[in-house]
């Protein structure tokens, strides 16, 4: 069986004083019995206030991104040491929005994701295809071409301790999300994919969808076979809608 786990993708948003009443909120919300593994990546600068909150709870933590390289001149840019210095224990690779505003092709995300496992970070692998690619009927070939960079560069083994997340671009901050018919087809390509490759890493392996996820539309989502939990962003921010997530996965 598949725990599910819920995450909160914050992206570019919040304060300190927003960050320390979300995660005060989420902290009374939640306890080591929940059914559903709980998720946050807020901004670099607001992940120590993330380790120093939740550092007692069952809730966790991790960054939206990473530099491939251990260390050096990369001005600007977070190595995966400085993560797990801040207690993170997930990274997510591969955001389609990395991917369109900062042009991480689908090696440079392998790459990212190479990083990640080799210092014991669990990536978050993104993939999702745009609406022109899907009206254009490539939405298979995309998905399998994004998973097949990492497969070839970090090999099977290496999504033993990850997670992917489903995340069609035309759904993301839409409000137009993919019908639960659409995703589960996405999702179960992507299991069959991995079973192919290896059955017990298939078959653990959690598949989220993300892109408009809200409290109303949730449960439906998460009731389908090969659909382990949800990554959100708008509803993240605020936590009695991303509890009510949470509890529709349980
Ligand atoms: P929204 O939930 O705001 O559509 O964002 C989804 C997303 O990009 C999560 O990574």
């Amino acid at each position: 069986m598949r725990k599910p786990l819920v995450a909160g993708n914050w992206k570019m948003h919040g304060s300190k004083s927003m960050v320390t009443s979300l995660l005060k909120s989420l902290l009374a919300g939640s306890s080591p019995q929940d059914a559903v593994d709980l998720v946050v990546f807020p901004p670099f600068p607001y992940l120590y206030r993330a380790q120093k909150l939740l550092r007692d709870s069952s809730i966790t933590w991790g960054a939206q991104t990473l530099n491939p390289a251990a260390q050096g001149a990369h001005t600007g840019e977070v190595s995966a040491s400085m993560l797990l210095d801040l207690g993170c224990r997930y990274v997510l690779v591969g955001h389609s929005e990395r991917r369109r505003l900062y042009g991480e092709s689908d090696s440079d995300v392998a790459a990212r994701f190479e990083t990640a496992v080799q210092a014991g970070l669990e990536p978050l692998l993104c993939v999702g295809e745009t609406l022109e690619q899907r009206e254009r009927g490539e939405t298979n070939s995309v998905i399998t071409a994004q998973i097949d960079a990492v497969l070839a560069r970090c090999g099977i083994d290496s999504l033993a301790s990850a997670t992917i997340a489903y995340e069609p671009v035309w759904a993301i901050g839409t409000g137009k999300t993919a019908t639960p018919d659409q995703a589960q087809e996405v999702h179960a390509l992507i299991r069959d994919k991995l079973l192919a490759r290896d059955d017990m890493i298939g078959s653990q392996i959690r598949i989220l969808y993300g892109g408009s996820v809200s409290s109303s539309n949730a449960a439906d989502l998460f009731a389908r076979e090969d659909i382990d939990g949800g990554l959100v962003g708008g509803a993240s921010l605020k936590a009695e809608d991303f509890l009510a997530i949470r509890d529709a996965a349980a």
